[in-house]
């Protein structure tokens, strides 16, 4: 039973991208991948990574943004790696409140990054995966998905968007033996959260909706991401998996 279910999460003998890795979730979902025996590439756009890639995994640096680069990329990693398996998309970005022509150009940015660039990458992936006869491709969406925020229409659009781009892309894919699904996490403490972290206001506020009364760790999301990559969710594709301590299922 211990080896069968070894086999089931293992990820030994695959490759990986992961979008995002120079730090918060994409680093720690970068590690995790690892940690189940995939040679792991993570991304990012520091050239300096906040934390060291262990053995099995490399970081480059990778703006994806530029497409071009991106593909390069993913050609290189086939090239010497002769395969490539999974892609994890976790890069994304909220920018602060901002006004009139600025809001337009960050409303801009944020769809570029959240949702066009991560099509591009899934687009780019997927030609590899068909050639070893299939992957899996995990999106970092959220719950701002599925539900309204006040202050960032953009993120929320952005989220909303790429939740049905892995909807698409699933029904695309499924004849390529391709499956995309999406991880969408609640509230994580990350440098993207901090502010509202630290403030006791804001702070409060959202453990008013988490059932489990604690703010999420990226460490929380380890687990589903290294599912939604393995043969242990052979059987699913096209779907979301909350990691939100219960936000999406409460009620009062
Ligand atoms: P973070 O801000 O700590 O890290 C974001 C990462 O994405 C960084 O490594 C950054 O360099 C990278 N990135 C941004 N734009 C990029 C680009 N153009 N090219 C390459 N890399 C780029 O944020 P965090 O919290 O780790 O977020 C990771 C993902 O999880 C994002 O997609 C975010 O929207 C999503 N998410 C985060 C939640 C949270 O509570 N922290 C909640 C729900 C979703």
């Amino acid at each position: 039973m211990i080896d069968f279910l070894e086999t089931l999460f293992s990820l030994r003998g695959k490759v990986a991208l992961v979008t995002g890795a120079s730090r918060g979730i994409g680093a720690v979902l970068a590690r995790a991948l690892t940690a189940a025996g995939a040679y792991t590439v993570g991304l990012g756009r520091s050239s300096d990574p906040n934390a060291a890639f262990p053995v099995g995994s490399e970081y480059r640096q990778c703006d994806i943004l530029d497409v071009d680069h991106f593909a390069s990329i993913c050609a290189d990693v086939f090239q010497v790696n002769g395969r490539l398996d999974v892609l994890v998309n976790a890069a994304g970005i909220t920018l602060p409140k901002s006004e009139g022509a600025d809001a337009l150009q960050d409303f801009g940015r944020t769809i570029s990054t959240n949702l066009v660039a991560v099509h591009h990458c899934c687009q780019t992936s997927a030609g590899y995966m068909k050639r070893i006869g299939g992957g899996s491709i995990v999106n970092v969406t959220s719950i701002g998905s599925v539900l309204g925020f006040p202050g960032n229409p953009a993120y929320v659009a952005s989220k909303g968007g790429l939740r049905m781009l892995t909807k698409a892309l699933a029904m695309d894919l499924a004849h390529d033996n391709i499956r995309v699904n999406n991880l969408a996490p609640g509230y994580i403490k990350t440098d993207m959260t901090e502010a509202s972290f630290q403030d006791p206001e804001r702070y409060a506020e959202r453990l008013q909706h988490m059932m489990i009364k604690r703010w999420g760790t990226p460490e929380d999301l380890a687990g589903a991401a290294i599912f939604l990559a393995s043969d242990a969710s052979a059987y699913i594709t096209g779907t979301d998996l909350f990691v939100d301590g219960g936000w999406t299922a409460k009620g009062l």
